[in-house]
């Protein structure tokens, strides 16, 4: 589903290498965790693939379902079924959080050619959605994520992919500042949408999360590359021993 081969990725402004020829494969149906220490380039590569400015790719490949990503405008990119859930979710004054999950899943399926959703048939499922990750009525009606808690802010992300229904969901430490409870809903939210054609990227710092949303595979992402590939028992010694061992094993 994702293919990223050799990416290398600098600080527009200040010219910076972030991404150091980065190799990561994700297969349909998986879900895949990147744990790796502050700075390492996590956002970073959740931003590239999504397309934010402020980055240049001066190398390498990114391919959803065999499209070359780094090539499209970001409404494209999600379009073509890439979504985000941000580490730092932005607050959009004047904007309802209703009418912005409606006109960016009717943008969406406008793109793909299918019909949009109808008002009914939308507020009968956001309301559904939302009431899942206990994401209250007045919540919808007041602006995106204005005067959210921080666990607010991020069962909202995950409220947006439920709407969305993306083929690769990249979840940028979703789990930071979620208490125990949130952390099982919003665990529980994407479990449920776990399906054979849908893949998941969990950037987390804390094994945790990876108790309740339990991975096919873990990387290891140190100074813009993967430098270690392994199962579910890869983040359970990172939790144990932390990454200086790792990295110098990989130097
Ligand atoms: N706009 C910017 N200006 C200067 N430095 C930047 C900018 N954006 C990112 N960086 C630097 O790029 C590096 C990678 O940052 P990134 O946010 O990708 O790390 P991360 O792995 O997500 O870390 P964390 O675990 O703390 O979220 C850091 O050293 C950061 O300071
Ligand atoms: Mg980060």
């Amino acid at each position: 589903m994702l293919e990223i081969k050799n990416l290398r990725a600098s600080l527009e402004e200040e010219g910076k290498e972030i991404l150091k020829g980065l190799n990561l494969t994700v297969e349909a149906g998986k879900v895949h965790a990147i744990m790796g220490p502050n700075g390492s380039g996590k956002s970073t590569l959740s931003y590239v693939l999504s397309g934010r400015d402020g980055y240049e790719v001066t190398e390498g490949a990114a391919e959803l379902d065999g499209q070359d990503i780094l090539e499209m405008e970001p409404e494209e990119r999600a379009a073509a079924g890439l979504f985000l859930a941000f580490q730092y979710p932005v607050e959009i004054p004047g904007v309802g959080n209703m009418t912005f999950l409606r006109t960016a899943v009717n943008a969406q399926r406008k793109a793909r050619g299918e019909a949009e959703m109808d008002a009914a048939t939308f507020l009968k499922v956001v309301r559904e959605k939302a009431k899942e990750l206990k994401i209250d009525a007045e919540m919808l009606k007041r602006p995106v994520n204005m005067g959210f808690s921080g666990g607010e802010k991020k069962r909202n992300e995950i409220l947006q992919m439920a709407m969305l229904e993306p083929k690769l969901c990249i979840l940028d430490e979703t789990d930071s500042g979620l208490d125990v409870d949130a952390m099982k809903l919003v665990a529980d939210g994407v479990n449920a949408m776990r399906s054979p054609d849908r893949a998941f990227l969990v950037i987390t710092h804390y094994q945790r999360l990876l108790d309740h949303i339990v991975p096919d595979v873990v990387h290891i992402l140190a100074n813009g590359r993967i430098i270690k590939t392994g199962g579910p028992e890869l983040a359970l010694e990172v939790e144990k021993n932390g990454y200086a061992d790792l990295i110098e094993e990989a130097a």
